[in-house]
């Protein structure tokens, strides 16, 4: 029994975003006997969280919150009692990356992790056990126990690392069904004890054998190992789509050649516009700058190249659109198909689409956004570019006299749009860039368009 509560344990989660949510919202559902809260100091997500119009768009997720909300879930903006009622304490606060001071621009920015640790300290009553479930630099966990262990009520801290591997627009599926859960703990026996706290909640719906646990050290690099891996393989398959184009090999032929190699494997092989979201990015500039900080120049080069070819290819792709369209796009309408990071969410964060819309606004092109559910986003995002800008929700008027189409995000929409009309309502000549590869190409060219893939020849009238 948690306290008073009927519940077998009461679990806290400080941070109510993309992963402190929906992580929350599976344990909920999956184990009655916990009571799952949920913090944050906003109160307007927190609000969001207590409506039918949840913060954040992510297919499933409002169905599962609905299983628990009220019953063993609850969303609050109460922390301190929320904290000393709890026994598990999983911390899921932003990390983005340092803006100022030393390793701005490249290393994490933790002031808002250390905040929450310094208040869990002050606040608490009893012993808890400390999940780091935000993405962190190795060697956090050291930093975080001497804070929470320097008091002087005698509470003991036990700091695990739990990091989440999940993906936007698959948030749902990833936390019911995860390759991998991975539990990083101390050694010790109470680091030993807490891990098992944390594997038996994990067990409630994971078969024991994907619970996977490790020194803690190892768990918090792993996070950051697996993201620049993934980000790694986008930015290889991107490389090989410049070379593509310039060699009539063609980007598809290619990745299915080498993704049936067992040794390879397919997934992850798609040539795009470039990677987005908020932690990619991020997560390697943090490795970059801890490989720095211990003096592997050489290693942090080598991860440093993969953001490198992140920004040459979205700057490429604008670079296409100018030499085709006659070296000039100014006074042209541009349409963006998609502003989200990726399909299926409303995520905008280092979206490819805020880059690409700056370029095209510096060469003094009128961007006409269109995206199903990042649209909001999109004006916070670009908020500061005045004038040149327009939202659109409807795709086929975001095409209205347009000279040409950019695709930004692999929205299954896009792919069955009536393109004989949108092209009939286009200045001609007239012209698609598919930054996804998602349209049928030869068809829209049958029709008319100039259109130009990625990583594979154009189909051109001229
Ligand atoms: P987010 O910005 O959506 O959410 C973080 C929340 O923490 C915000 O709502 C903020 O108000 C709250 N917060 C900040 N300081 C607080 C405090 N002192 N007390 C209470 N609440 C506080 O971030 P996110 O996308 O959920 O990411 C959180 C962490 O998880 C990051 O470290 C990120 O790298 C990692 N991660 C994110 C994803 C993802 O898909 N977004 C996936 C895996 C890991
Ligand atoms: C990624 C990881 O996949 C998650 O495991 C991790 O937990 C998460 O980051 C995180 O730490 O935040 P996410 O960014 O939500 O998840 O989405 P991904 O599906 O990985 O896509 C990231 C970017 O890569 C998107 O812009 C996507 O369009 C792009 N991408 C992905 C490609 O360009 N090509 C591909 O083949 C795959």
């Amino acid at each position: 029994m948690a306290g008073d509560t009927p519940f077998k344990r009461s679990i806290l989660c400080i941070g109510a975003g993309y992963v402190g949510g929906p992580t929350m919202a599976a344990i909920a559902a999956k184990c009655p006997q916990y009571k799952v809260t949920v913090v944050d100091i906003n109160a307007d997500r927190i609000a969001a969280w207590n409506s039918d119009n949840l913060p954040i768009f992510e297919p499933g997720l409002l169905d599962v919150v609905k299983i628990a909300r009220g019953r063993n879930l609850f969303f609050s903006t109460e922390i301190d009692t929320n904290i000393q009622e709890a026994e598990v304490i999983f911390v899921s606060v932003n990390t983005p990356t340092k803006t100022f001071g030393a390793g701005a621009g490249k290393a994490a920015d933790l002031q808002y992790w250390e905040k929450t640790a310094r208040n869990i300290v002050k606040v608490s009553q009893s012993d808890k056990i400390i999940v780091e479930k935000s993405t962190l630099p190795v060697r956090t966990a050291r930093a975080m126990e001497r804070i929470l262990n320097a008091n002087e009520k005698g509470n003991h801290f036990e700091v695990l690392s739990n990091p989440e591997f999940l993906a936007e627009g698959t948030a749902v599926e990833d936390l019911n069904n995860p390759d991998r859960v991975l539990i990083g703990s101390q050694e010790t026996e109470s680091g030993l004890k807490a891990r098992e706290v944390l594997v038996e909640i994990y067990a409630n719906w994971i078969p024991r054998e994907r619970i996977l646990t490790t020194n803690v050290w190892s768990a918090e690099l792993s996070k950051l190992t697996a993201n620049a891996f993934l980000a790694q393989r986008i930015s290889s398959i991107n490389s090989i789509s410049a070379l593509c184009e310039k060699t009539e090999a063609n980007i598809g032929e290619v990745a299915r050649a080498i993704g049936m190699d067992s040794r390879i494997g397919s997934r992850f092989l798609r040539a795009s516009v470039g990677f987005g979201g908020s932690c990619f990015k991020k997560d390697i500039l943090n490795l970059v700058y801890i490989c720095e900080h211990y003096g592997l120049h050489d290693v942090a080069q080598y991860w440093e190249s993969v953001v490198a070819i992140n920004d040459f290819q979205k700057r490429r792709f604008v670079e296409t659109m100018l030499r085709v369209m006659f070296n000039t796009i100014a006074g042209k309408r541009i349409a963006l198909f998609g502003f989200a990071f990726k399909a299926d969410t409303g995520d905008t964060r280092e979206s490819p689409a805020i880059a690409i819309t700056r370029q095209l606004l510096e060469e003094r092109a009128t961007v006409v956004i269109s995206d199903p559910e990042a649209l909001a986003n999109a004006k916070i995002d670009l908020a500061d570019c005045e004038g040149g800008v327009e939202y659109v929700d409807d795709p086929y008027e975001a095409a209205k006299g347009a000279h040409a189409i950019a695709v930004m995000t692999e929205w299954d929409l896009y792919r069955e749009l009536d393109y004989r009309k949108i092209y009939d309502n286009m200045e001609k000549p007239a012209f698609v860039f598919d930054g996804r590869n998602i349209i049928e190409h030869q068809k829209l060219y049958e029709m008319g368009f100039n259109v130009f893939p990625l990583g594979k020849s154009a189909l051109k009238h001229f």
